[in-house]
């Protein structure tokens, strides 16, 4: 069956028009605008608070904090004076993090229910005494296990020290416990998670670990340094964003999604098992548990069709999808899912469109180069 016979079976007319418009290998970035950006960007500086941890203070393939500031320039230039700001692919949580103030509602949500430990840790907190949290992250320090544990046994010697591997699960297990509320346990599991971070022996996330255990530093839990008032009109949600976007409205919705074929739970999987800690089989040299249920179509061929539906839904004025340009590779894991003119044709069907673009480098594989990497933000001003 040809392509256009395939076409024709599974959509409805309207639908077609919308299908040949995505799939055309030829379409063209014609009639959009590309802004480059020269100008030298600074990200804004890590505040030293002894005994505290802050938002970007962890390894987060594909995060943002660096384009903090250029996402900011974009914002104000294009969407004036906002109430609301919708980070629907958040990651770490750092872009809606930078725009979290008193007056502006900001909705973050992540699939992932480690990311959305540490965004309500940091985006949905409201009520919670530092004093108490303190007394307790310091018990948890305190604790010396002897014994193993699940942790232990699955991870030890090989992503952590045997040592800090039976702390961890020990931690955690206490975490259970200990905790007040919901709330509390987000928080806790949250610095114990970035405490993790720190002494993980891998290259920042968890498809291998580096061969020689040389990350031999001692786990220490530390507070999070949480900015209460600012949260109390903010929503944290760990769902699709394409069932989320149905639900939701703001004034700028922020898109983020994955590029390529790596899927984050695969990179996640050890921080994903420790926040959930319902201690499933683990299997494999890397040790991951089943994540059937993580995948996300963002990674998938299927990619071109989510954007598309994730768009028509939207309810904004405006829309900023970041989306890098890597091109093809050798390692066809880096490829990225979706094409430029499709990201553009799809985003005119909402209103106008704009790209902007400044020089970046790319986190890479060592199979791909990463020279000449742009960052760009396509940006859709809806309904014009
Ligand atoms: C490129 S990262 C976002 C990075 C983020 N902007 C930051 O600065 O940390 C993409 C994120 O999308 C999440 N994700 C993937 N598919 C998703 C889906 N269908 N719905 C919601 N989140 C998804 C991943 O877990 C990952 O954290």
């Amino acid at each position: 069956m040809s392509k256009v016979q395939e076409l024709s079976e599974r959509y409805s007319i309207a639908e077609r028009e919308a299908q040949y418009l995505l799939f055309d290998p030829n379409a063209q970035l014609e009639n959009t605008t590309v802004l480059k950006f020269d100008k030298i960007y600074c990200y804004p500086k890590d505040k030293v608070m002894p005994g505290f941890f802050q938002i970007q203070n962890r390894r987060y393939l594909g995060n943002k904090y660096k384009l903090t500031v250029f996402i900011s320039d974009i914002l104000r230039e294009k969407c004036g004076s906002i109430q609301s700001i919708c980070d629907i692919f958040a990651g770490t949580g750092v872009v809606g993090s930078y725009f979290n103030k008193r007056n502006i509602r900001i909705t973050t949500n992540d699939i992932l229910y480690s990311n959305y430990a540490a965004l309500r840790t940091f985006m949905g907190v409201t009520d919670i005494d530092l004093n108490k949290l303190k007394e307790k992250i310091d018990f948890l320090n305190s604790l010396r296990p002897a014994k193993d544990n699940y942790f232990s046994l699955n991870f030890g010697n090989t992503y952590f020290t045997l040592e800090n591997s039976r702390k961890i699960g020990a931690i955690r297990e206490k975490i259970e416990e200990l905790s007040a509320n919901e709330e509390e346990k987000l928080v806790l599991t949250t610095s114990l998670m970035y405490a993790v971070d720190k002494v993980a022996n891998t290259v920042g996330h968890y498809d291998a670990f580096r061969k020689k255990l040389d990350t031999v530093n001692p786990l220490v839990l530390l507070l999070p340094s949480i900015k209460i008032e600012n949260n109390f009109n903010n929503e944290v949600y760990c769902e699709d964003a394409n069932q989320l976007v149905q639900k939701i409205n703001c004034d700028v919705l922020y898109i983020d999604p994955p590029y390529n074929s790596r899927q984050y739970c695969d990179a996640y999987h050890l921080l994903e098992n420790l926040a959930r800690w319902d201690k499933p089989d683990v299997y494999g040299v890397a040790k991951k548990m089943d994540r059937g249920n993580l995948k996300s179509n963002y990674c998938l061929k299927s990619a071109t069709k989510a954007f598309a539906e994730l768009i028509r839904y939207a309810k904004c004025k405006h829309i900023l999808v970041s989306y890098n340009n890597t091109g093809e590779s050798k390692d066809c894991r880096s490829n990225a899912r979706i094409k430029d003119s499709e990201i553009v044709n799809i985003l005119k069907r909402k209103g106008d469109v704009q790209i902007f673009e400044r020089n970046y480098k790319a986190f890479t594989t060592g199979k791909s180069s990463g020279e000449g990497h742009t960052e760009r933000i396509f940006y859709c001003k809806v309904g014009v």
